[in-house]
């Protein structure tokens, strides 16, 4: 029988997680670094990055951090380096980070597009082509994207994000046939709503604050979409992504996946 531990455990490998300082980014650090993997924890948060990695040693593993704005090649070439300077090589990469944007697409200027582009479209794709060769020449390794739930139920005001989230998931099906014959897998997920900074910003008053009434509204409308009722939480999408960088998902490339509460099944 094989020993679930070392088909599901990370033992010995080394992960980059961009976007570790909040929310689903510091979730899979965490579940990562629980599973045994050393971790490189990035963030254009650097202080929180540097939280993360501090919490992730002081439970007895292996962390370093390092502020990075992924829109910029030489950051993440920095920070996805860092995985061989200071652990060996890399294993595993978790493109995280990303950025909502809030508009309809008839009012959208150029300086919102190309920054959202150059965050959730170029950070990616520099996470991938920083990993591939270090994967490469360990035999393999798995690149885990972060696509959206957007990109299956279409919302009016929210047009950039989705069609920047859409080429996260097309990137992530060509890329997988273009490296699969260097044993590297490509996947990523489409979150459903999962209550992080990111799904809460609308809900901040000027001062930070948020109304509690307007909180249990808005976790009851995220409820509602969900066969089984529930919102999702950070850590829904982390032991995913331990599905997806562990032996245990050796067979599957290519794939678009979707912790989402079942919101996109009955439509
Ligand atoms: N929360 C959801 O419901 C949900 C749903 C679908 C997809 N997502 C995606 O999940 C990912 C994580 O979001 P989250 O919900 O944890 O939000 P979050 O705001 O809690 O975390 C996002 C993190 O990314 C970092 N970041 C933003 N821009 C960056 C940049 N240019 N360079 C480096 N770091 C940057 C932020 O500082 C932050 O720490 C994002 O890609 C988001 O689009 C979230």
């Amino acid at each position: 029988m094989q020993d679930l531990n070392s088909v599901f455990g990370l033992e010995g490998k080394v992960a980059v997680v961009t976007g570790g300082a909040s929310g689903i980014g510091e979730s899979v650090a965490e579940v990562l670094a629980q599973a045994g993997a050393s971790v490189v924890v990035g963030d254009l948060n650097a202080e929180g990055a540097e939280a993360t990695a501090k919490r992730l040693r002081e439970s007895g593993a292996e962390a370093v951090a390092g502020g990075v704005d992924i829109a910029n090649r030489e950051e993440v070439n920095a920070l996805v380096g860092l995985a061989e300077s200071e652990f060996g090589g890399l294993d595993v990469l978790c493109n995280v980070a990303g950025m909502p944007h809030d508009g309809t697409l008839e009012e959208l200027n150029d300086s919102d597009f190309d920054r959202v582009v150059s965050v959730n479209i170029r950070g990616t794709l520099y996470g991938c082509q920083a990993a591939i060769p270090l994967m490469a020449a360990r035999g393999g390794g798995s690149i885990i994207n972060v696509s959206s739930g957007a990109i299956d139920l279409p919302v009016a005001g929210f047009g950039l994000y989705s069609l920047t989230k859409a080429a996260v998931a097309q990137m992530t099906h060509t890329l997988a046939q273009e490296v699969g014959d260097r044993g590297i897998r490509v996947n990523a997920l489409a979150p459903g709503a999962t209550i992080t900074n990111f799904t809460k910003r609308r809900l901040k008053q000027p001062d930070g604050s948020i109304n509690s009434e307007d909180f249990d509204q808005f976790i009851g409308s995220m409820e509602s979409m969900s066969p089984i009722g529930r919102v999702g939480e950070s850590v829904d999408q982390a032991w995913l992504v331990l599905y997806l960088a562990s032996e245990a998902s050796r067979f599957c490339t290519g794939q678009i996946w979707r912790a989402n509460g079942g919101a996109t099944t009955g439509r």
